[in-house]
């Protein structure tokens, strides 16, 4: 990799993988200044300059801090403390972390050298290294740095389509789980339903497809209407026979009818059913205990 001969208060990216990907894309395609990109093997970070087109340099790490002014690293969570330590961070440099996870502090030792450090994580799943501008639109970024790093991050967020959240005094484990909630764990009833379906004697490769089309849906109403208005079903309606023919059925599969009931009780604390006897009989039949609700486990 070379050093480029590029000017100050530009935009640097440091991981040229799923998430570096996307925003290396959308900031060009909003029209910021993407001067250079650097990766651990150059050959990710000539691929995704490749995506790019002209523009951005291919240089190492050290010389995309010395190069660019605002520097985003999109390194995997445990390689951030490493790279806030090795590189010649200094003062009128600001270095940004994508982590949902981690909060500023792992990013000390680059303050420490004079630089600002900021968090922008995009609410979003990024699959692949296909970099596509269209993923921040619509979502929320979580965004965290002193001022006027807090506003700028905002504004770039902002101009890539996205709302941000400011994220300073929250707790940043429990964001990240809710984050794994609405995200990775869609996967794990992806994978649930698609074993109710085997058992059921249906086709394994139409699963996915078939279940993921209901998801999607389901997922829209959510993001459209109060969660107790989105809710359709057998528990929604109060009907009790027929979560009880599931239970019954997935008798033979407990891990899967012990997640089934689990969740039913999730629901339950919504209130969902008009009748007071359908919500008696459907928190025993789902083994509901006194106090539990959305706030947790009595
Ligand atoms: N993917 C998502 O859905 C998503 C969503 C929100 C936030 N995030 C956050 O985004 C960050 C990156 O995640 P990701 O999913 O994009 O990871 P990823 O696809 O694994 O990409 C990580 C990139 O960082 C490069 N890299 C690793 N160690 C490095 C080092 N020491 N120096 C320079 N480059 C290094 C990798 O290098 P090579 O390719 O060069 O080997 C790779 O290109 C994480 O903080 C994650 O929490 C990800």
């Amino acid at each position: 990799m070379r050093d480029g001969d590029v000017s100050k208060g530009e935009i640097g990216i440091i991981g040229a993988g799923r998430l570096g990907a996307s925003l290396a894309a959308a900031i060009a395609a909003r029209g910021y200044r993407l001067t250079a990109i650097a990766s651990r093997s150059e050959v990710s970070a000539r691929a995704l300059a490749a995506q790019l087109g002209d523009g951005a340099l291919v240089l190492n790490a050290r010389a995309l801090v010395a190069a660019c002014e605002l520097v985003f690293l999109t390194v995997p969570d445990g390689e951030l403390e490493g790279l806030a330590s090795s590189l010649p961070w200094r003062a009128g440099r600001a270095v940004v972390h994508c982590s949902g996870a981690l909060g500023l502090d792992v990013l000390a030792p680059a303050v420490a050298r004079g630089a600002v450090a900021g968090c922008l994580h995009p609410l979003q799943t990024f699959p692949t290294r296909s970099g596509d501008a269209t993923r921040f639109h619509g979502i929320t970024c979580g965004v965290e740095a002193p001022e006027p790093l807090g506003a700028r991050l905002e504004a770039i967020a902002r101009a890539l389509g996205a709302e941000p959240v400011r994220l300073e005094g929250v707790d940043r484990a429990l964001y990240h789980a809710a984050a794994v909630f609405a995200s990775n764990y869609v996967v794990a009833l992806a994978a649930a339903a698609a074993r109710g379906w085997a058992l059921a004697g249906l086709p394994p490769d139409r699963a996915r497809v078939a279940l993921a089309t209901l998801t999607a849906n389901a997922a829209r109403d959510v993001g459209e209407r109060e969660l107790r208005d989105a809710l359709t079903g057998p528990i929604a309606r109060g009907d009790v026979g027929t979560v009880a023919r599931h239970l019954d059925a997935l008798a033979r599969e407990p891990g899967l009818r012990e997640l089934y009931r689990r969740l039913g009780r999730e629901l339950l604390a919504l209130e969902p059913s008009p009748s007071p006897d359908a919500v008696a009989r459907l928190r025993a039949l789902l083994g509901a205990v006194e106090g539990e609700g959305a706030a947790g486990e009595a």
